[in-house]
């Protein structure tokens, strides 16, 4: 009954842990999760205010099915102004969060049987989107030894002639890497060379710590610009993940195919939802770096409370909220109940119901032998949900 592309999408091992944390919480047990994609802040008043702005004034009804004019000009402001790369409003596509804006560009771009390189650990939705528009995806596998980034070589060696696409993520949800200026000037100098298309999707750009700095690929040189569809949203920068704007920079002929697509399915993103992201684009929002600022305290206490667990090996993220600790020193031990640890699935499932954590496992990502700790949650839960994790694993035999 269901098509072949709906039955062969893999169904997300998060959900899982999810609904067993939910399950416990609602019987009343204490669990912490670190298991949240979002900022635990609440959306800035200045862009909720313009919100309500917005429909007081009748701003309710359909916009352009690519977005109102005055976000396409907010969006060609930031990225000349904070990324250092022209594009007029023609070439920008506002659509119903980035998730959206991605799926929109592998719609317009991806025929069956197309290659997509994607880095291992990705963010779960990169391969079943590939995957649902037909496309191979093909994984570049990474580890934290070279803090989760990939070479020159390595992207040389995966591109084949079906490669259509390569999907970059900086900073990087799951493991908050982040490319320097030079990393990803070698990497464009392949993609240049050998004309491969480029996804960045730079949703995490806001969130860098302490000695790195955010680069936008397409900023680099005109040859990788015009390779390049430049992903982008408010959802994690300003809170609004609920809002659900995201938005696309491409050449032309790419940014005219994904309008024409998103025009035949969800039409225009919200209109209330369009003018509250020009505010959060145009006006000051000082929370942005006062929530930064707390990620990056939070990020160091977890790390290091983390570091401190035998068996535990996590190297300190660049940006994002993430962290991706190595745990397969904990695989072949004994739990107190008697079970041995075999895999990340596995150990977020006893970390659960044992120790009252909520994790997601690696092997989601692509990544087994790891799991993913979001600091997108309170010091005071951070601090207690790693004790709690390293007085489990101090049971372990
Ligand atoms: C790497 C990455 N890209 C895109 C998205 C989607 O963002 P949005 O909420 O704007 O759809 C997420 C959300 O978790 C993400 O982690």
């Amino acid at each position: 009954m269901i098509a072949n592309r709906a039955a062969d999408v893999t169904d997300s091992i998060t959900m899982a842990i999810s609904a067993l944390a939910m399950k416990l919480k609602k019987e009343g047990q204490d669990v912490l999760s670190f298991g949240a994609g979002e900022p635990d802040f609440d959306t800035p008043d200045v862009i909720k205010q313009a919100a309500i702005k917005a429909i007081e004034q009748g701003k309710t009804k359909y916009t352009a099915a690519t977005g109102i004019a005055e976000l396409k000009e907010a969006v060609c402001a930031k990225f000349l102004k904070e990324n250092g790369v022209g594009y007029s409003p023609a070439q920008i596509v506002i659509s119903c969060g980035a998730k959206h804006s991605i799926f929109n560009a592998i719609m317009a771009l991806i025929n069956p049987g197309d290659e997509v390189i994607i880095p291992a650990p990705y963010w779960v939705s990169y391969p079943d989107q590939v995957q649902l528009c037909g496309g191979k995806p093909v994984f570049i596998e990474t580890d934290d030894r070279s803090a989760f980034k990939i070479t020159p070589q390595q992207l040389r060696d995966a591109i084949t002639p079906k490669t259509k696409l390569f999907i970059l993520n900086s900073p990087s949800n799951p493991t908050g890497s982040v490319y320097s200026r030079a990393e990803l000037a070698a990497l464009a100098e392949v993609l240049v060379e050998k004309q491969v298309l480029v996804l960045s999707d730079e949703i995490y750009e806001k969130l860098i710590y302490a000695g790195h700095e955010h680069v936008c690929i397409a900023a680099l040189s005109e040859e990788i610009k015009a390779l390049t569809i430049l992903v982008n949203g408010v959802a994690k920068a300003y809170a609004m993940t609920g809002w659900r704007i995201g938005y696309t920079a491409a050449p032309p002929a790419i940014a005219t195919a994904m309008g024409m697509i998103q025009s035949h399915s969800t039409s225009n993103p919200t209109t209330p939802a369009q003018w509250a992201s020009v505010a959060a684009l145009t006006q000051p929002i000082p929370e942005v770096e006062m929530m930064r600022c707390e990620f990056e305290s939070r990020r160091v206490l977890m790390v290091e409370g983390l570091n401190q667990i035998p068996g535990v090996r996590c190297v300190m993220p660049a940006g994002a909220f993430y962290t991706f600790p190595n745990v397969s020193g904990l695989f072949g031990k004994t739990t107190l109940s008697g079970v041995v640890i075999r895999d990340s699935a596995q150990l977020c499932e006893l970390l659960l119901k044992e120790a009252l954590v909520a994790c997601v496992p690696g092997s989601g990502f692509g990544a087994e032998g790891y799991i993913r700790l979001s600091y997108a949650t309170s010091r005071s839960d951070i601090q207690r949900g790693i004790e709690r994790i390293h007085q489990w694993v101090s049971a372990l035999q």
